[in-house]
């Protein structure tokens, strides 16, 4: 097991790697959960659209946990220089593949990047109901700093009531 720089052939693996990963930890599967699939598209598909988005910001800032030829894992980041803060928006391991501190080296590995490159700080997220997230983040030093409720809203017009 190594981890090693991002590959564009990656693509495809990490995408399934995620929507295995985030089943009941994702905002987008919240979406679902609300309103049903959203204009033919279900919860995977969007989120397997972040990895896209994390591909075309910063693809140099993406690493990936390798075995025997295979990507069981990731973390994705991005730079903000001028604030001299890190963020990772997405990290995720193939199951068979958790809890051998796999996810700790990989955040690891990100923490060592930002500091490489004379950031400050470190910025990650999580669901309140993901408890390895909450373990695992705190454990590395990340300190809890706001809660957030996420929204949505159908924009369909209101049905008519008969009146
Ligand atoms: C989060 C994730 C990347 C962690 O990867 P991992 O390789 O299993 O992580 P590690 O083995 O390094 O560490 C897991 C830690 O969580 C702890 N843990 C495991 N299950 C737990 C639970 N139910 N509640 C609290 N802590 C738990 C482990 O004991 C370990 O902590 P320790 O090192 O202090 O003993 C992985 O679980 C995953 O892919 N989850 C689904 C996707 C996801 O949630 N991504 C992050 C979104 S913010």
């Amino acid at each position: 097991m190594f981890i090693r720089p991002y590959r564009s052939t990656d693509l495809p693996a990490l995408k399934a790697i995620t929507v295995a990963a985030f089943d009941g930890v994702s905002i987008d599967q919240g979406i679902e959960r609300e309103f049903g699939e959203v204009n033919g598209h279900d919860w995977r598909w969007r989120k397997a659209r972040h990895l896209d988005d994390d591909a075309a910001r910063e693809p140099e800032g993406i690493f990936v946990a390798e075995h025997e030829g295979q990507a069981v894992g990731y973390i994705t980041t991005w730079q903000d220089r001028a604030a001299g803060i890190g963020h990772i928006p997405n990290l995720a391991i193939a199951a068979e593949f958790r809890g051998h501190g796999l996810g700790r080296q990989l955040i690891e590995h990100a923490l060592g990047h930002f500091r490489a490159s004379g950031l400050t700080h470190a910025k990650i997220e999580t669901l309140v109901q993901n408890e390895i997230g909450n373990h695992l983040y705190r454990s590395l030093g990340f300190r809890e700093v706001a809660r957030q409720i996420h929204f949505v809203a159908s924009l369909a017009p209101p049905k008519d009531s008969g009146g």
